[in-house]
């Protein structure tokens, strides 16, 4: 039990699902994760390359990580895309990722041979004009191609919908007849704010909400809440009589910090000990120093926050001082 204790806080949360962001790049533009002015990339000297990614990602799995999932920007943007999940596929844990869908078709025999199971895909609107307006590029049909894809391909699939007044909170509905015929989970998200995503509170759809414009279509005796795994982000649900079911992800209204078990692991080689955490640990330098990254991780871990890297009511979150202080989210990974 000596190694787990590396991986607790000082909540005794244990932290066995490591997220790496391995690039800050994105073919999209999502007006919700990336600044509309774009961001400075991070010079190419100071990412980190896979052969470092696999050793810290080791590390982790040694203290105790079962769960690796790759993130970005859009992971399979990078050129190395294929050598970094092959080698995590070799750790033995539950390995994963959350792409917006694009590059898909290219990396169906690697998902296969990484032991890769279920696939997280961005898709906000099942109107075309929407969801190019949103990512401000033009891959729609590609998408959609490439979701019905990975199901015939026999991979679980997750949609991640992040939900914004006047824009598509009227497809609600829509996405959860989507889980009629296809054994899909579609994932309603709150709005949460990040520097330069133009967030305002008037733009959030409410765990609340989502779920009274679905008890307004749907009776009670056709909607069954699901049982949560552990540590999960999502508070899930199901229509009866779908193949397919629904969840709602709340970390504005109802944060699910207290069974937090998620570090995460920037593409300049940072650990963030939460999504919205403002202090980061550089474990890059220090590995590229030959020195030893147990010490800062624990350290790390240990000055964690209870909730929301300390933004925990509701005026410190919606306050942008605060949340400003964060990077843009297309550099964390969500
Ligand atoms: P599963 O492992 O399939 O449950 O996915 P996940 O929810 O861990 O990851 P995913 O990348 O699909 O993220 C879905 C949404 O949940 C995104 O909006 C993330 O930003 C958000 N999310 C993921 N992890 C956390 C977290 O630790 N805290 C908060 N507040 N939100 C998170
Ligand atoms: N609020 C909520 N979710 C977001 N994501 C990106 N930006 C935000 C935001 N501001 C989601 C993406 C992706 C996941 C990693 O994070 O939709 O699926
Ligand atoms: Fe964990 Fe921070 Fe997300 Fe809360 S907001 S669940 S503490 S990563």
């Amino acid at each position: 039990m000596e190694n787990n204790r590396e991986l607790q806080d000082s909540f005794g949360r244990e932290h066995t699902y490591l997220r790496i962001s391995i690039t800050e790049h994105c073919n999209l533009r999502c007006a919700y994760c990336m600044p509309e002015e774009g961001i400075a990339l991070t010079p190419k000297p100071h990412l980190m390359t896979a052969n470092e990614i696999i050793h810290i990602a080791k590390t982790f799995v040694e203290l105790g990580v079962t769960k690796i999932r790759l993130t970005g920007g859009e992971p399979l943007v990078r050129k190395d895309a294929k050598d970094i999940i092959l080698q995590l596929g070799n750790l033995g844990v539950d390995l994963t990722l959350t792409t917006n869908g694009i590059l898909v078709p290219n990396f169906i025999e690697t998902f296969k041979i990484a032991g890769i199971k279920t696939i997280n895909i961005s898709i906000d609107s099942l109107v075309k004009e929407k969801f190019n307006k949103i990512t401000r590029r033009n891959y729609f049909e590609t998408v959609f191609e490439n979701i019905d894809l990975l199901l015939t391909e026999g991979f679980r699939v997750k949609l991640n919908v992040v939900l914004m007044k006047d824009f598509n909170e009227d497809e609600i509905i829509d996405f959860i007849e989507l889980t009629k015929h296809k054994n899909i989970q579609v994932r309603f998200i709150e709005f949460m704010p990040f520097t330069g995503n133009q967030w305002d509170k008037s733009k959030l759809v409410s765990y609340a909400e989502i779920l009274g414009t679905i008890q307004s279509e749907y009776a009670f005796s056709e909607i069954e809440r699901l049982t949560d795994a552990l540590n999960d982000t999502a508070k899930n649900f199901k229509i009866k009589a779908h193949l397919g079911s629904f969840a709602i992800i709340s970390s504005v209204t109802n944060p699910f910090c207290t069974t937090c078990n998620r570090i995460r692991l920037t593409a300049d080689g940072k650990l963030k000990n939460c999504l919205f955490s403002n202090s980061e640990t550089s474990l890059l330098e220090t590995l590229r120093a030959g020195e030893s990254i147990l010490p800062l991780i624990h350290k790390n871990l240990l000055s964690k926050k209870a909730v929301r890297g300390g933004m925990d009511d509701d005026l410190k979150f919606q306050n942008p001082d605060l949340f400003s202080q964060n990077r843009s989210m297309i550099t964390i990974g969500g």
